[in-house]
């Protein structure tokens, strides 16, 4: 089969979907393709924290009906080092902005239903996705659907097949610039059902390396612990897990993390990683596909959506006036928040896990920079209006 629309979008996570809705309410037709089920990728265990600006997004673009009725609105943080608790008072800090707890896999339900229900297109479990002449202004994706080959016409190509997606590699050699760092360590995590110990985040800095309490909603729990980038998740039992949550998590002797049946397990590997420029021709990449970083800040899903955010004002002057010029100014008007993203989500990386080379001085110096956060008001400061969330544009 041969079909045209006007942007084909590759990947149906967050980045795709929101991209695919946006452009809708601005009356501009798109197909998705994935190359996986909706089922697949409806229970895909992600991260799960939005800042103030995606959840109004959301909110604003009809999305956020579930969100409002089953988010947990949080206020504030917890850092935890030596043995005791230091809460960042979020909401005071920025003015009124919180963040919402709500899993990136239920962001993403509700954009298929939202999607389908005004007659969108995904075509899930598309295979063989390939893209083709999108130096050209008739750029193509050929995929397999049932053993037939179709071939997708479009004006534009959107890259939000994540990290690992085709789009990228597709770009001929020479035209992008990567930049990226690999940490020496992985984050091991469990969803388990057991009620939050705590009703705001814990991100604790410990001798035997950091651990994250989060949760999902007031019966499971979210939690990680810093381990090996190979890590072998046989030689963790749930027990020996819930022993070393415990021993990294506590705050003076009777503190007792809840434990629960472990429901799901895995490991999350952890890189900084950004590309330059975001397009080439009539292919523009966002999300994951252009960037990924470590999950330390919760940033992933919210870079994905603010990406889209200004490609779909940017097709959607386009389309009504013919001007390329917010679509030739994507990438840099992206890479600008993009980069302090990066940066921040690499400083509570850096600050908060025990890296394999460093010595007791190095451990001091990041024991000094979070006393230092969480008593000086401009550091805490800094802190909170990052991880609400900076500015969209
Ligand atoms: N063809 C079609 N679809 C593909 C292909 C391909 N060759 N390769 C990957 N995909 C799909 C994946 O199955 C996935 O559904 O693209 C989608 C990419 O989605 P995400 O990985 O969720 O990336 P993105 O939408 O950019 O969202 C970023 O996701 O990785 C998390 O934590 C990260 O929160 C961040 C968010
Ligand atoms: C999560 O709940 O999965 C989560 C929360 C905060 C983070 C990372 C992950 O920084």
């Amino acid at each position: 089969m041969n079909h045209r629309t006007q942007v084909g979008i590759v990947g149906a996570g967050p980045a795709g979907l929101m991209l695919s809705h946006l452009l809708h309410l601005a009356g501009i037709e798109s197909v998705v393709l994935e190359a996986r089920s909706r089922q697949y990728v409806e229970e895909r265990v992600r991260a799960g924290l939005l800042e103030q600006g995606t959840v109004n997004l959301l909110i604003e673009t009809g999305v956020g009906d579930r969100l409002k009725r089953l988010g947990l609105t949080h206020h504030g943080i917890e850092l935890r080092f030596g043995g005791r608790g230091h809460r960042i008072d979020l909401s005071g800090l920025t003015g009124g902005s919180t963040v919402a707890i709500y899993a990136q896999h239920e962001v993403v339900k509700d954009l298929i239903a939202a999607r389908l229900a005004a007659g969108g297109q995904i075509i899930f479990e598309a295979g063989d996705v390939s893209i083709h002449d999108f130096d050209g202004p008739t750029p193509k994706i050929r995929y397999r659907i049932d053993g037939n080959v179709n071939l997708l016409s479009c004006d534009f190509i959107a890259g939000c097949d994540g990290f690992h997606g085709v789009c990228r590699p597709t770009i001929p050699a020479g035209v992008l610039t990567m930049y990226d760092r690999i940490y020496p360590f992985a984050w091991l995590g469990i969803l388990a059902e057991a009620r939050p110990s705590s009703d705001e985040l814990i991100y604790a800095y410990h001798d035997r390396g950091f651990a994250l309490h989060s949760m999902r909603s007031p019966e499971i729990t979210r939690l990680y612990l810093q381990c090996a980038p190979d890590e072998d998740l046989g030689k963790w039992p749930d027990e020996r897990i819930w022993e070393e949550l415990q021993l990294r998590l506590a705050a003076g002797k009777d503190w007792k993390l809840n434990r629960g049946a472990v429901i799901q397990k895995g490991i999350t590997e952890m890189r900084s990683f950004v590309v330059e420029p975001m397009h080439s021709g009539t292919l523009f990449l966002a999300g994951d596909a252009a960037h990924i970083v470590p999950p330390t800040g919760a940033k992933g899903l919210n870079l994905a959506v603010a990406d889209v955010r200004v490609l779909a004002r940017a097709l959607t002057d386009y389309y009504a006036s013919g001007n390329r010029d917010l679509l030739s100014s994507y990438s840099e008007t992206c890479l600008r928040r993009v980069w302090k993203v990066q940066r921040f989500s690499w400083w509570m990386t850096s600050m908060l896990h025990r890296f394999p080379d460093d010595n007791l001085f190095d451990q001091r110096r990041q024991l000094a920079e979070l006393d230092y956060v969480t008593t000086s008001r401009a550091a805490s400061q800094t802190l909170a209006e990052n991880y609400v969330g900076l500015p969209m544009e």
